[in-house]
């Protein structure tokens, strides 16, 4: 499988808890290399247009409030297979079905404060990574 880059974003329920460094221990053990890093506050306005995707369903409007309740990590892993292997890290986005041992499982509370985002696929990973980050941010490991 090739190298892919992902985007994650550690979510204002997790940076509360300060668990950051859990977090991001378990991508570095799991073969994923941490790119870029850049910790915002994003308003309602810039959630939304981040999950611009979603507008149309039920909870757009309070996962936008979530996402600008408070500060969030954005960064850009990289490693084999990153889109699914992040995605198999974070767990369910329902904690309730995420499997024990899994980001979600262990630091989530509700679907909304879920503690991480990750891509759903590598298109969209680079249309993510585009909104936080600069070409010259990324600092691959080859
Ligand atoms: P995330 O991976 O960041 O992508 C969109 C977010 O919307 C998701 O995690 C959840 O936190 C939130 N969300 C709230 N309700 C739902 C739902 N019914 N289905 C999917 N996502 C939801």
């Amino acid at each position: 499988m090739a190298v892919q880059r992902t985007l994650s974003i550690i979510k204002p329920d997790a940076v509360g808890k300060n668990v950051i460094g859990d977090i991001i221990r378990r991508f570095e053990e799991n073969g994923l290399s941490v790119i870029a890093t850049r910790m915002s506050h994003l308003s309602a306005a810039e959630a939304g247009r981040f999950y611009e995707v979603h507008a149309e369903r039920p909870f757009y409007k309070d996962l936008c409030a979530f996402m600008s309740s408070g500060p969030i990590l954005a960064m850009v892993l990289e490693g084999k297979n990153a889109v699914a292997l992040n995605r198999q890290l974070m767990g369910a986005t329902n904690p309730k079905e995420a499997e024990a041992g899994t980001i979600r499982a262990d630091h989530a509370d509700s679907i909304d404060a879920n503690a991480v985002h990750g891509s759903d696929s590598a298109e969209n990973a680079a249309i993510e990574i585009n909104f936080f980050f600069a070409n010259l941010d990324l600092h691959s490991r080859g």
